[in-house]
């Protein structure tokens, strides 16, 4: 079977997350913006990425960082306008970088034009039944209709003053929407298809495994939707099966462009073998693995990860992805910075001080984690910073923190700010070279250190090694295969892909001979035919 020219450049592409509001500020405001962007495409060309993931631009009140999307067709003119948004693909484009644009189907923001005639209208209205409204319990419907949490903590359920309230999983500002409302499905069609005809290549889905729901009467307790003895597909809230009808309607517009558009499923789903689904090529066609995010360092964990998800990858006919970091988890340069087992939200709700963090040991893991998911068959996605070998913020004041997770917790979660500070470009200025002003969240003195302008200079900063290892990457990717080394000893990962390129990570303490070949790259400097701890090097090896 033949493919177009250039329609499964996914399969195997190094994609590039960007949070917008705090890659790079043009004007000054402290919060970035998309001429921010046009204008450090040269970086991006530079460190060699396939691909973008751009977070959510639209106009939003930031009650959740965007993901509360007022208008999913126009640009927050806080961070640019439509016809910039087409500079910074066309300056992309140029650069050969393709686009990928954050959908959030699960639920709008508050202000959005539909939820406003929803409060508007009367209960029972066609304006309400796009979101979710049920009557309270009580005789004026003064109690939730249910006990159900939100994943940023407080009642699951809104009350709007007649007896009426409306589900939201996350933030109150973040209202779901109904799914088995035609009218909700075909607009959704509509935005997809207003940004593939802006030359978008395709799709990041947030919380892809939640629109479908099941709401009838009796609703069940919390405690009942958290028991974990539900057969597959039937939970009331998450990855239904039913919830592949939407993408099947999505894959028919995807398919009809030329290349096809492509998507990614982030679906934080109970078990592996659920995600395949949602990554099968009826389907959105890739989803995020975040099985390696969550593994500890340690060589038999991630062997095991890798073949599990090469596997699932293979038989649901499509690539893995690889993923360490993103806009809502702890910066891996941190996470590995910690012992195993920390519990990082109690570490962060402590300024990040107990226990102390390793932070030369985190990097030098970070670093080897990195490159051994770069030699994997599959698609890995990086997250704006870890090219820097930032690490996360743990000490954030309270008064600056943006995350509703803070204020949904009171105070018991300090949320996912730390990850969010804007990027360093130079060692001087208020902000970094980020603005010209001070940033939106303050970045701390250590990021100086770790600016662009002195990565650039350092043969052997966390950088170079980024760009030496996505050329490399981009000169020896050939198909999806991997050979394990069978004799490799219990602490080391290795494998080897077709023509010739060996990967080899030890994750242990004490060196290991270092396998016969030419060094291409390597995590940290060898030292005479070993291979030091916390390294990985990639080698150029006979066929
Ligand atoms: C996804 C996003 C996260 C957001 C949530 C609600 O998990 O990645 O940032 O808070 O969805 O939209
Ligand atoms: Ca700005």
């Amino acid at each position: 079977m033949s493919e177009p020219l250039g329609a499964t450049w996914w399969r195997q592409a190094v994609v590039y997350q960007i949070y917008p509001r705090s890659f790079a500020d043009s004007n000054g405001d402290g919060i970035g913006d998309l001429p921010g962007i046009t204008s450090h495409v040269q970086h991006l060309r530079d460190l060699g990425v396939d691909a973008v993931w751009l977070s959510p631009f639209y106009p939003s009140a930031l009650a959740d960082g965007g993901y509360d999307v007022d208008d999913y067709r126009d640009v927050d003119p806080k961070i640019g306008t439509l016809a910039q948004f087409d500079e910074m693909v066309a300056a992309l484009k140029a650069a050969g970088i393709r686009l990928i644009v954050d959908i959030v189907p699960n639920h709008t923001s508050d202000r959005h034009e539909w939820f406003r005639a929803a409060l508007a209208a009367a209960p029972g209205s066609p304006e309400r039944d796009r979101y979710i409204f049920r009557r309270g319990e009580g005789p004026d419907g003064e109690r939730p209709p249910s006990d159900w949490t939100a994943a940023f903590g407080g009642s699951a359920w809104e009350p709007v003053g007649d007896g009426q309230w409306y589900l939201h999983m996350f933030a109150p500002e973040q209202p779901d929407l109904n799914w088995e409302n035609p009218e909700v499905r075909q607009d959704f069609l509509t935005t997809l298809q207003f940004w593939a005809d802006r030359d978008v290549d395709g799709f990041r889905v947030d919380v892809a495994n939640a629109l479908a729901k099941d709401l009838t009467l009796p609703l069940p307790s919390q405690a009942e939707l958290d028991a974990d003895d539900l057969p597959d597909g039937v939970h009331r809230l998450r990855d239904r099966d039913e919830v592949h009808e939407i993408y099947k309607d999505w894959r028919e517009l995807f398919d009809r462009y030329d290349p096809p558009r492509t998507a990614v499923a982030e679906a934080w789903v109970p078990s592996a073998h659920r995600r395949a689904r949602y990554a099968s090529p009826e389907g959105l066609g890739q989803a995020f693995n975040f099985d390696l995010l969550l593994a500890d360092w340690d060589a038999i964990e991630f062997r095991k990860v890798i073949e599990e998800n090469l596997t699932l990858a293979r038989s649901a006919g499509t690539s893995s992805t690889w993923v360490f970091s993103n806009h809502d988890v702890v910066r891996h340069a941190t996470r590995y910075a910690l012992p195993a087992g920390t519990d990082l939200k109690k570490w962060i709700r402590g300024d990040g001080t107990n226990p102390p963090a390793d932070v030369e040991r985190g990097l030098r893991r970070a670093r080897a984690a990195t490159l051994l998911a770069l030699a994997l068959p599959g698609s890995t996605y990086l997250y704006q910073g870890e090219e820097l070998g930032l690490p996360e913020v743990a000490d954030l004041p309270p008064e600056v923190l943006q995350d509703p997770t803070w204020i949904r917790s009171e105070g018991k979660e300090k949320g996912r700010d730390g990850c969010r500070v804007p990027l360093p470009w130079t060692s001087t200025g208020p902000s970094l070279g980020f603005g010209s002003g001070p940033a939106h969240l303050p970045q701390p003195p250590s990021f100086a250190e770790l600016s662009v302008e002195r990565q650039q200079a350092d043969e052997t900063s966390t950088l170079a090694l980024y760009r030496r290892a996505l050329a490399e990457r981009r000169r020896l990717q050939t198909s999806e295969t991997l050979e394990w080394a069978t004799d490799a000893p219990d602490d080391v990962v290795q494998f080897s892909r077709p023509g010739g390129w060996t990967s080899v990570t030890n994750f242990g303490e004490a060196p290991v001979p270092l396998p016969a070949g030419d060094i291409l790259v390597s995590s940290a400097p060898l030292a005479d035919g070993t291979l030091p701890g916390d390294t990985t090097v990639w080698l150029r090896t006979a066929d």
